[in-house]
């Protein structure tokens, strides 16, 4: 598959039409990563809406919020999808909380980096094998590291192609498209979570502060945890 030829044929479509081109050209092994945000709440219900057989997975870190949970219950009952669970290995969870507490990740990027190892990367790695295409919800307007991203890149970590269709879109466009679908969206959004992830490092943003500003608020590196590296265009 021709990278370029793929991204100037996905920059001329629309979301829906972006999901339903690369099933068609990749008749299997292709799934789609929800965190329940609201960009991939939009991908979830485009998927639906079109029946495109796409599997559906989570990373259920075991320190999502209450709200998430509730998200995961009225998505599935609401779009009848399957949404596969991946969950960190219990016992590299048992050792590390064993060692350094169960709220290591303050203490340390090194430990914070380790958490989110065990946490989201290596279920991570579980959910994408033998997949040939990832689809995605980063937005490049999301943080300066996504700026460069396109629609389509060779993920050489996972050996496949990564795709973002809502790459273009702008934060008021997805509001704007959630409303008039009514797709179900976490309550948090309402009380300044813009970015939700898990509920230890997630905290409201003030008005005017980066979308991202919630995300490992204490720590001044990137706000990336790992599960998004570099990719070759
Ligand atoms: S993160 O790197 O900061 O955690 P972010 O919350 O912006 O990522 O989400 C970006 C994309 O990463 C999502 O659209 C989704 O595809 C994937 N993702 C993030 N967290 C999860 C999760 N817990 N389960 C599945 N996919 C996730
Ligand atoms: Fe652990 Fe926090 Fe990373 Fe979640 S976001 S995996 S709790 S360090």
């Amino acid at each position: 598959m021709d990278l370029n030829h793929l991204n100037s044929a996905l920059a001329s479509l629309d979301a829906a039409e972006r999901l339903k081109y690369i099933c068609s050209q990749f008749e299997s092994g292709v799934v789609f990563s929800t965190s329940l945000g609201q960009e991939d709440q939009v991908i979830t219900h485009l998927i639906a809406r079109q029946h495109l057989p796409v599997s559906v997975f989570t990373l259920d870190t075991g320190r999502l919020f209450q709200e998430t949970y509730d998200l995961l219950d009225r998505t599935i009952a609401r779009y009848k999808v399957q949404v596969n669970i991946f969950f960190p290995d219990a016992s590299r969870v048992e050792a590390m909380v064993n060692e350094k507490g169960p709220n290591s990740f303050y203490e340390s990027v090194e430990n914070r980096k380790e958490c989110c190892f065990i946490r989201k990367v290596e279920p991570l790695n579980r959910a994408l094998k033998g997949a040939r295409v990832w689809i995605t919800g980063l937005r490049a307007e999301q943080s300066e590291n996504r700026h460069n991203l396109s629609y389509a890149e060779w993920d050489g970590t996972h050996q496949l192609i990564k795709i973002n269709p809502l790459l273009d879109w702008t934060l008021d466009q997805l509001l704007v498209f959630i409303e008039k679908e009514n797709i179900p969206y976490n309550k948090l959004h309402d009380k300044g979570f813009p970015s939700i992830g898990c509920k230890p490092c997630t905290r409201a943003i003030e008005p005017g502060e980066d979308i991202r500003a919630g995300r490992w608020w204490w720590e001044s590196s990137k706000k990336e945890c790992g599960l998004h590296q570099e990719t070759a265009k």
